[in-house]
């Protein structure tokens, strides 16, 4: 097992920040197989080595994994000069390694899986995996059947290519229709390019799901929950999900 520095150990396993950690340990604080440790850099092994913090076993788990509902006015990053992240409303959880898996603009809202976990990232991300993502939209204007063809076509948003194809459930079309949109990519804006692209405009935005993950109901904006295990266990089974359109061969 790779060896963790005793103080980055601690902060990782949320006790505190590196600085607090740091000077806890200076005073006596921490224990390593039972014995006293001043030294913060000390290199620990955290599968074979008790560590105990404020005399209470502070043991290893080196995943994290979090649903949340992300709020509108917050931003998907780790850290931001101005705006408030994601991150943010998390912090209570204390790990210092987590980050959103990908983005969503600051005024959609919904859901968003914050780990540490790279490798699950990079399998959720990757272009090739296609993983379906489902949103729940209002459009501008009503949303005719014909649409509904162009999304299942692929369309013309301005890039190189065209979209893969997308489904497109109208719930309600009017003035202001109510829509799902399952996309398998995620390439900027998708979602309000592809609307613009069909002479519409997204008037609200939210993430239902993303590959076996759905959003807990039960989660308000800006709430979260860590994952289940029967939720952890499905995103870890997850090789490629082309629930959509198994027979593109993409
Ligand atoms: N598509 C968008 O346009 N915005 C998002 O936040 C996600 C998908």
């Amino acid at each position: 097992m790779r060896q963790l520095r005793l103080d980055k150990y601690l902060a990782d396993m949320g006790r505190g920040s590196r600085s607090q950690i740091r000077q806890d340990v200076r005073k006596g604080m921490v224990k390593v197989n039972g014995i006293t440790v001043k030294t913060p850099e000390l290199k620990i092994d955290p599968e074979d080595d008790q560590v105990s913090h404020a005399g209470e076993p502070v043991g290893y788990a080196p995943f994290a994994y979090y649903m949340l509902n992300k709020p509108a006015g917050c931003v998907s990053a780790t850290e931001d000069r101005r705006e408030k992240t994601v991150l943010d409303l998390i912090a209570g959880d204390g790990r210092k390694d987590l980050f959103p898996v990908g983005r969503l603009d600051k005024d959609t809202e919904g859901l968003l899986l914050i780990t540490n976990d790279g490798a699950l990232a990079h399998r959720l991300l990757h272009p090739k995996k296609h993983v379906d993502k489902t949103y729940y939209a209002r459009l501008e204007g009503p949303v005719a059947a014909k649409t509904v063809r162009e999304f299942e076509a692929g369309l013309d948003i301005g890039d190189e290519r065209p979209t893969l194809p997308a489904r497109l459930h109208i719930i309600r079309s009017g003035p202001v229709s109510e829509v799902e949109i399952t996309i398998r990519e995620g390439r900027f804006h998708q979602i309000k390019r592809m609307a613009e692209a069909v002479g519409s405009r997204v008037l609200y935005l939210k993430r239902l799901s993303m590959g076996p993950l759905a959003l807990d109901p039960a989660l308000g904006p800006g709430e979260f929950r860590p994952l289940s295990e029967e939720e952890t266990a499905a995103l870890g089974q997850l090789t490629s999900s082309c629930h959509l359109f198994d027979n593109t061969g993409q």
